[in-house]
């Protein structure tokens, strides 16, 4: 028995549909007021998330919870671990799906992360509180690094508007990066929970792909071949990417985190965002996948 929370979210609604095709039984823990759609057939409990109390009673019974809210309810984070050591639940999967304990972040991008941080701290005191206990309390993080698919179909600030057919290659466009598709995301999810033992306690780093913008825009080129409209190609360097960041966050102007992330994804010989080597994809069941994979599957979900 599995329980999710944030199941109809960007990752949450793969997540979710991953473990009922895994033929796990997952009930849905979301809002009293929340207007998200769940698919037909799964129990639904509403719980404030703020209510330690009664987020345990939903709990109870449960093999494993699920974490994977977003940015907008990551401060009921911690709580939600409590309420799952409360209930006796053997598997908490914590809310990452993201860097992990990356410490090469940027300083500007660490407060942000801070309240999963707690919530994460939380865990790990359960768990250490727990060990060597049979059926005690244990965590697992899924690190996935870039959502590749579902980022470049959404922000054309990676480099590839795909509606315009305009890219924006950084530098060299060589900077090798990690991603992890939405499929991937929720066979991560369904490994670690099939693999409990290889996964306890700690954070697992997946990939469907290792990449570079070169590689990707030769796909996007391949896929759209034939097509009236070509990719035109603009130049720059990640430095300036930065810097327009900085000066947004400096004027208090929003768009920078997205700046600073596409900087660390591109800032070249850095290496800063191969999250993942092949070992515990592997270990998950994460399927590998070409660049023109990745890109079809961006193509079909921007819808162009
Ligand atoms: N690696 C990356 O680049 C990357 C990109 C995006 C997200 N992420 C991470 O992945 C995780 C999930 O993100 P996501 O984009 O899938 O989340 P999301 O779609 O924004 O939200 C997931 C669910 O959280 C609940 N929720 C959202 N806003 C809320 C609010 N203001 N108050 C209370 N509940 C709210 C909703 O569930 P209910 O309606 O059922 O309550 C929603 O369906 C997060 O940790 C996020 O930081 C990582």
């Amino acid at each position: 028995m599995i329980a999710i929370i944030g199941a109809a979210g960007n990752f949450g609604a793969p997540i979710t549909s991953a473990l009922t095709d895994a033929g796990f039984a997952v009930s849905i823990i979301t809002r009293p007021g929340s207007a998200s759609v769940f698919p037909d057939g799964l129990p639904v409990v509403r719980v404030e998330y703020a209510d330690v109390h009664a987020l345990a009673t939903a709990f109870a019974g449960q093999d494993a919870v699920v974490c994977v809210v977003g940015p907008g309810a990551i401060g009921a984070a911690k709580g939600m671990v409590e309420a799952a050591a409360r209930a006796g639940v053997k598997r908490y999967i914590v809310n990452d799906f993201g860097w992990g304990l990356n410490e090469r972040s940027l300083p500007e991008l660490k407060p942000i992360g801070e309240p999963r941080k707690l919530a994460w701290e939380c865990a790990f005191e359960y768990a250490t509180r727990d060990e060597g206990k049979e059926d005690g309390f244990t965590w697992t993080g899924i690190t996935i690094g870039n959502p590749i698919d579902w980022a470049l179909a959404k922000f054309p600030r990676m480099g590839f508007n795909i509606a315009e057919r305009h890219a924006t290659i950084f530098d060299a466009g060589t900077e090798e990066f990690t991603g992890t598709t939405l499929e991937g995301i929720g066979q991560s999810v369904v490994g670690v929970l099939q693999h409990p033992a290889e996964t306890a306690n700690r954070f697992v780093k997946v990939r469907s792909i290792q990449t570079c913008q070169n590689k990707l825009l030769a796909a996007f080129q391949k896929a759209t071949k034939g097509q009236q409209r070509q990719w035109e190609i603009e130049r720059s360097t990640a430095q300036r990417t930065l810097e327009e960041g900085r000066g947004k966050h400096a004027q208090g102007l929003g768009g920078w985190i997205l700046d600073l992330l596409v900087y660390q994804l591109y800032a070249p010989g850095e290496a800063r965002c191969v999250i993942a080597g092949a070992e515990d994809s592997l270990l998950l069941g994460i399927k590998q996948e070409s660049a023109d994979e990745v890109v079809e599957k961006a193509l079909r979900r921007a819808r162009v």
